[in-house]
């Protein structure tokens, strides 16, 4: 088997979550072994990061903060993704792009600096499809408001959101592996298409 990293990117209240556990769930039917992972976060350590990264009462400088993000990326390549990669379909919610949106576009941190960590860290392994969730300020607001608990990430600006999915739509421009869908809507016709391309992808019948 060779790789199979599918990743689902988007602003905070596009639905990855709810359409990576849906994802999960067909392939579970399938009988497709996979294992689900989340950014920041994933491995035993990178949760610990999670959970400092996160926290409203954290208030670390941006290139601090760029630096966690890869610490647990780091962490979770290596007890993780790399072990599972020749045996498991490995579903990430957030991965590379996620930087690239939140760091270099949004906090300007350099794009270079970056490039160069994830050679270092991640051997040339890469998404093997992505999924863009593209949404709505309106819908995305109403999902974030909802939440009971909202972390240090959950609070940025509208326009801070927009210039982030900008980032996440220029990323995905003219590549084949990416596909950028419209999350706005709450009903199943989302789940229904992601299920095909999944399907298409790893030929499953
Ligand atoms: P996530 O758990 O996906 O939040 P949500 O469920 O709200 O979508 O991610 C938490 C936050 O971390 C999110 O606001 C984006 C941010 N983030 C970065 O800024 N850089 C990164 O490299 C990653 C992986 C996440």
């Amino acid at each position: 088997m060779y790789n199979k990293v599918i990743v689902f990117e988007g602003i905070d209240g596009s639905g990855k979550s709810f359409h990576l556990n849906a994802a999960s769930n067909y392939l579970k039917k399938k009988k497709i072994k996979h294992i689900k992972l989340r950014e920041p976060g994933g491995s035993k350590n990178s949760e610990k990061l999670r959970k400092l990264l996160l926290s409203n009462k954290s208030d670390f400088e941006k290139k601090t903060d760029l630096l966690i993000y890869l610490s647990a990326r780091s962490e979770n390549f290596h007890k993780i993704i790399k072990p599972n990669l020749k045996k498991k379909v490995i579903l990430i919610d957030r991965f590379v792009d996620s930087t690239k949106a939140y760091q270099v576009y949004g906090k300007q941190i350099s794009l270079n600096f970056i490039n160069q960590i994830h050679k270092y860290i991640l051997n040339g392994v890469k998404p093997n499809l992505t999924f863009v969730l593209k949404v709505s300020s309106k819908t995305s607001r109403k999902r974030l408001l909802k939440r009971r608990t909202k972390n240090r990430y959950d609070n940025f600006s509208q326009s801070f959101y927009d210039k982030v999915q900008k980032s996440f739509l220029k990323l995905a421009k003219n590549k084949k592996n990416y596909f950028v869908l419209d999350s706005s809507k709450n009903d199943t016709s989302l789940e229904k298409e992601i299920f095909k391309i999944t399907s298409k992808y790893l030929k499953i019948k």
